[in-house]
């Protein structure tokens, strides 16, 4: 298949997306792009700097000064902050709460805007809220990725366990309700699907039936036999 193929994977947090990009990009040899992953690295070194979430100027400021980068390595995915691994530390559940009203702003989005379709412009798998409708309006093949909020509650309780964070499942439901809530309604780049955009509901399907349908469906939009 092409190299340069761009496929666009939006939807929920929690629905698969991050799963099914990087499983997509080993089948096609494109590379994976997580741009939640960019979010997060800026709504860390806000953090560690400690600007707030509220302040849109200095965080757009933050993401035009801040160099980050994705490495490929043995363990995966590396994302890289002005050159320092941070590829764990962005996974924190205080990072992940405070990378939700970070990326409301729309000159945060604007900041990073150019750099995702740079990263894009070779073919990519990339994962996000908004490929489809902002970043990549002309991806090849644009995906939106849904499931329940209880699915997608379960599967980041089993996430979080595994690496050791004491959470309750219940708080997580609540919390994945909130943010659908809020990444639905902002003003900016707010969570829709694309019109051209294959809906893929991931309830029912185990890993490898996703990976297949998403590759029937690639297949057929790009009209590969
Ligand atoms: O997909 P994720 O959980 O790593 O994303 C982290 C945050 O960034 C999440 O609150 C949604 C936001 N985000 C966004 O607004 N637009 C994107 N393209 C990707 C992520």
């Amino acid at each position: 298949m092409s190299k340069r193929l761009k496929i666009a994977i939006d939807g929920p947090a929690g629905a698969g997306k991050s799963t099914l990009a990087r499983l997509l990009s080993e089948r096609l040899g494109i590379p994976y792009v997580d741009t939640g992953a960019l979010y997060r690295a800026l709504a860390l070194k806000a953090y560690r700097l400690g600007i707030r979430e509220d302040e849109e100027e200095k965080l757009a400021e933050l993401a035009k000064n801040s160099n980050i980068e994705f490495r490929r390595d043995e363990r995966g995915l590396r994302v890289l902050l002005d050159g320092e691994d941070v590829s764990e530390e962005i996974r924190a559940p205080h990072i992940t709460l405070l990378s939700s009203p970070v990326s409301q702003h729309p000159k945060v989005r604007e900041a990073l805007l150019k750099l995702q379709r740079e990263l894009a412009k070779e073919g990519a798998v990339m994962e996000g809220r908004d490929i489809g409708t902002v970043i990549l309006p002309d991806a090849d093949v644009k995906i939106f990725l849904t499931a329940s909020v209880k699915e997608r509650a379960r599967r980041r309780y089993f996430e979080l366990k595994q690496k050791g964070y004491d959470v309750d499942l219940e708080q997580l439901e609540k919390e994945i309700e909130e943010r659908d809530k809020r990444d639905a309604t902002r003003n900016t780049a707010p969570l829709k699907m694309a019109e051209d955009a294959v809906l893929l509901n991931t309830d029912n399907l185990s890993i490898e039936k996703m990976v297949e349908e998403a590759l029937r469906i690639v297949r057929e939009r790009c009209g590969i036999k």
